[in-house]
């Protein structure tokens, strides 16, 4: 551990406790002075209940800016979705900025971790910072970017254990950010040679993943058109050095179905299209709307009157429901028959509120019977369930 940073009077500030924020308040909390600041009022009371009951102080969780004015670090991580046009919804981020101008003190430190396109950091909250608190940058405060790299419900890769990229608008404050992250992070802490490039990694890798699902999803259908399974010819060619394995499979979740966008956006302000990246997008865009179509064929062919679907998150074993296809495709089916979909693992209040729909939760809510049932989402608790004399079918079946 690297004394000097714990002496040198840093307090740190971490904006935005989700899924990113809340673990790295948590290890921050450990060994440094910090306040965490969350603007939604229930997200705070939450943390704070379940604060309380593991003993910890809930004295430090805040909505409130100004309680915030005697930090000199800030790590922000807000969300950056997309607009209905798919455009980048910078809203959160503008106002963390503004907000973040009001208590800024020469000498703070801004890091960003979420995810943004190339130049975000520098040409679109710099400005911000610069405006809201008449202060200079890289003369009165410095920022710094560091892209979160977490896997919702992936307890295998963990903050502390996957590898840290920073990057800094000095080599001052690279230092810090490095004494910083060293201090809570096990793996190694790479520092890169600019703030864009920092951003571009983060990009790449998310880009790179909905390149490759887009592929698998492809030649799953060619596979299907030649009576053959994907997924075995999937595990031969993972028998090759150099073979990628990746599955086919519906891409929501606030990552990759959304990051392509920040991209595609960007070049095409930039310089133009990126017609690979742009199809590949299309093509895992598309896979809902093919399996809702394949549901239903299905559920004509059986002659089913009630459909289950198991999953509303948008991965397995995990809560998170946002940009969920599986919640896209009840959505879509749901009134066309009976259709109930089941997901014990929800947050159920922030699904019925943006869906308005009712995920059952519980499964004494489900009914005896279903003509078919068609898990979309393979959390390990659907291995249990057993529903007598129903149709069943896997997603994998669907792709
Ligand atoms: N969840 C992941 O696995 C993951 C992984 C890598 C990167 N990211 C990126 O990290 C960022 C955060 O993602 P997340 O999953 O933690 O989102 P989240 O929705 O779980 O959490 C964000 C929190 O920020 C709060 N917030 C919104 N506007 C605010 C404001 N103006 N001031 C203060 N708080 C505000 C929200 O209330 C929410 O609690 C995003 O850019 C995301 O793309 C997420």
């Amino acid at each position: 551990m690297n004394e000097s940073i714990h002496n040198s009077g840093i307090k740190i500030g971490v904006i935005g406790l989700g899924y990113v924020g809340w673990p790295l308040y948590v290890l921050l909390s450990r060994k440094f002075s910090i306040l965490g600041l969350d603007t939604d009022e229930n997200r705070i009371i939450k943390l704070k209940n379940s604060e309380q009951q593991c003993g910890e102080s809930a004295e430090l969780l805040t909505t409130n800016y100004k309680e915030l004015s005697g930090c000199n670090v800030f790590i922000v991580c807000v969300p950056t979705g997309v607009n209905d046009d798919k455009t980048p919804d910078l809203r959160p981020l503008q106002k963390v900025c503004n907000s973040l101008g009001e208590i800024l003190t020469p000498g703070s430190t801004v890091v960003f971790e979420s995810t943004i396109f190339p130049g975000a950091t520098e040409e679109f909250c710099v400005p911000l910072l610069e405006n809201s608190s008449n202060l200079k940058f890289n003369e009165d405060f410095y920022v710094g970017y560091s892209p979160e790299r977490i896997n919702v419900g992936d307890d295998k890769h963990s903050l502390e254990n996957i590898p840290k990229i920073i990057s800094a608008s000095n080599e001052k404050t690279l230092e810090l950010i490095y004494n910083l992250y060293s201090s809570i992070i096990k793996a190694p802490i790479i520092k890169a040679s600019s703030i864009k490039v920092a951003e571009a990694t983060k990009m790449y890798e998310n880009v790179q993943r909905d390149v490759l699902i887009a592929l698998a999803n492809e030649y799953a259908e060619f596979c299907k058109a030649e009576g053959i399974s994907i997924h075995e010819v999937t595990d031969y060619a993972s028998s090759k050095w150099n073979f990628s394995k990746v599955n086919p499979g519906l891409v929501g979740g606030h990552c990759i179905g959304v990051d392509t966008y920040y991209l595609l956006n960007r070049a095409n302000q930039k310089f133009g299209s990126l017609p690979l990246i742009q199809c590949a997008r299309t093509i895992n865009e598309t896979k809902t709307e093919k399996v809702a179509n394949k549901i239903r064929e299905l559920a004509k062919r059986f002659g089913a009157r009630s459909v289950l679907l198991l999953g509303a998150t948008y991965k397995a074993d995990t809560s998170d429901c946002r940009n969920s296809k599986a919640l896209e495709i009840y959505n879509i089916l749901n009134g066309e028959f009976t259709v109930d979909c089941y997901d014990p693992l929800i947050d159920a209040d922030r699904v019925r509120e943006g869906h308005r729909l009712q995920v059952l939760t519980n499964p004494k809510e489900l009914r005896d019977k279903y003509d078919l049932v068609v898990r979309l989402v393979n959390h390990a608790d659907f291995e249990s369930l057993n529903i007598p004399n129903s149709k069943f079918v896997d997603l994998n079946n669907l792709l």
